[in-house]
């Protein structure tokens, strides 16, 4: 979803009733239960089957690592199980709530309040500062300004970017604006994190650095972690790690050779 439709979902969310939303991912660490899950693309006449009757658990606080080649759809599990987009078949349960069953609106809401994202591309609004970029999913739940800047400023300083607060994103390099993304992502304490190639974009060594600092914050918290890569190192510091090939999802014997051959 480009960016711009990404976040006009949010604004367009922001009505009264809007903290009415249920709040099931209070636990510390979100459960994922995929139930059946389909995802057929259709094309003119063609119909692509991408996922087919996935059914997977994915448990509260563990850092789970999704490989599988280009096209083999690690990003459309990403965007059902956030609620992006929605499955042909079956079920996406986030704590025992049927995510798949609300409306459009209820899942953009749910996914504001507890769902942190990390894109390969960062996806910052360049017109905004880092320090507003990070304060706006506060804001737009409902929170004071001077509340959303306090706790936008506490992640800040969690990713080591208190002193460009007041930079716009396009003077940062890769793995700054990466940062600022994490804290985004992290500000309303999401139970669930999902990363979409967080570390695709950056140099080999600030990519580690980047992994390693979205490790520690989500870790620390008991937070439920599910990382798209195509990097096979990334996988080593998985819980456990998944391969989507052919539609289905099975687990990868974290062996360095198995995880090479998973991810190419
Ligand atoms: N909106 C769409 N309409 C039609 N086909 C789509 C759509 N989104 C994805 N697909 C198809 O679904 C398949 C999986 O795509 P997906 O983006 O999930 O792959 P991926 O594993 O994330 O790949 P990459 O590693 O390149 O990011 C591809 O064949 C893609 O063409
Ligand atoms: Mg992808």
């Amino acid at each position: 979803m480009p960016i711009s439709q990404w976040w006009s979902s949010l604004f367009s969310a922001l009505t009264p009733d809007s903290l009415a939303v249920s709040t099931a991912t209070n636990a510390i660490g979100a459960q994922v239960q995929l139930e059946g899950v389909q995802k057929v693309f259709q094309e003119g006449e063609i119909e692509r089957t991408v996922l087919n009757q996935v059914s997977f658990t994915f448990n509260p606080g563990e850092f789970v690592v999704l490989l599988g080649h280009s096209g083999s759809g690690k990003s459309t599990l990403l965007n059902l199980i956030s609620g992006i987009d929605q499955p042909s078949a079956g079920t996406v349960r986030i704590n025992g709530l049927a995510i798949t069953e609300l409306d459009e609106r209820s899942r953009t809401l749910f996914r504001r309040d507890h769902i942190g994202f990390v894109f390969q591309f960062f996806n910052l609004i360049p017109t905004l500062t880092v320090l507003e970029n990070v304060a706006l999913p506060p804001e737009l739940a409902g929170k004071s300004p001077q509340a959303a800047q306090r706790e936008a400023l506490r992640l800040l300083d969690q990713v080591g970017l208190l002193d460009r607060q007041n930079t716009f994103p396009d003077k940062l390099s890769g793995g700054q604006q990466q940062r600022v993304a994490i804290a985004r992502a992290l500000v309303q304490k999401p139970q669930l994190v999902l990363a979409d190639e967080p570390t695709g974009n950056l140099d080999g060594e600030t990519g580690e650095r980047v992994l390693q600092r979205l490790l520690s914050l989500t870790r620390d918290a008991h937070k439920t972690l599910i990382m798209a890569t195509h990097n096979p190192e990334i996988a080593q510091h998985a819980n456990r790690v998944l391969r989507i090939q052919d539609g289905r999802l099975t687990p990868v014997i974290v062996h360095p050779d198995a995880l090479e051959e998973a991810a190419a």
